[in-house]
C-alpha cells in the first residue's frame, strides 16, 4: 500500500486544488494532506485566509479523493510529518520545484504541474476588483 502525503493552505478552493489532489491520490492508494494553520499563513504572509483553517480542513475532509487530513503547524517539519504520517511519496506543486529534495533519503517526491491561470491570490484580486 503506497501512502502518498501533499501540504498546502487550500483557501478559497478552487480547481487548481481539486487537481492537485487528485493527481497525488491516483499516484497511491491513500492520501493524506497537511493543511497549513491560520497561524502559518499569517506569519508567511502577513495575512489571515479568507476560510479559517478548522473550514478550510473541512472542506478538504469531505472529498472523495482525500483519506486523512491534519493542521499543519510549521513549514520545517515536512519530515516529522511524513514519518508520523508513514507516508511513501510526496506530492508538491511545481511552484516548489526542487525545494523539498532534502527529504528525499526517507520519502519519494514529486512535483506536479500547476493548474496554469489560477490561484487564490488571484481569485481574491478579481473579487476585490468587481
Ligand atoms: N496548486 C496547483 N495549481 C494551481 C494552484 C495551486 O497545482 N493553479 C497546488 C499548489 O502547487 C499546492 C496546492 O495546490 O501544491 C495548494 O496550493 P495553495 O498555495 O494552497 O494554493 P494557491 O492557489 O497557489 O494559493 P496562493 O495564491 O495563496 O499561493
Amino acid at each position: 500500500m503506497k501512502r502518498v502525503i501533499t501540504f498546502g493552505t487550500f483557501d478559497v478552493f478552487h480547481i487548481g486544488h481539486v487537481n492537485i489532489l487528485q493527481r497525488a491520490a491516483a499516484l497511491g492508494d491513500y492520501l493524506i494532506v497537511g493543511v497549513s494553520s491560520d497561524a502559518l499563513n499569517f506569519s508567511k504572509k502577513q495575512r489571515n485566509p479568507i476560510y479559517r483553517q478548522a473550514d478550510r480542513e473541512r472542506i478538504i475532509a469531505s472529498l472523495k479523493c482525500v483519506d486523512e487530513v491534519f493542521i499543519e503547524e510549521t513549514l520545517e517539519d515536512k519530515l516529522r510529518y511524513i514519518e508520523q504520517y508513514r507516508a511513501d511519496l510526496l506530492v508538491m506543486g511545481d511552484d516548489w520545484l526542487g525545494r523539498f529534495d532534502w527529504v528525499k533519503p526517507k520519502c519519494e517526491v514529486l512535483y506536479l504541474p500547476r493548474t496554469p491561470s489560477i490561484s487564490t491570490t488571484e481569485i481574491i484580486e478579481i473579487a476585490r476588483e468587481r
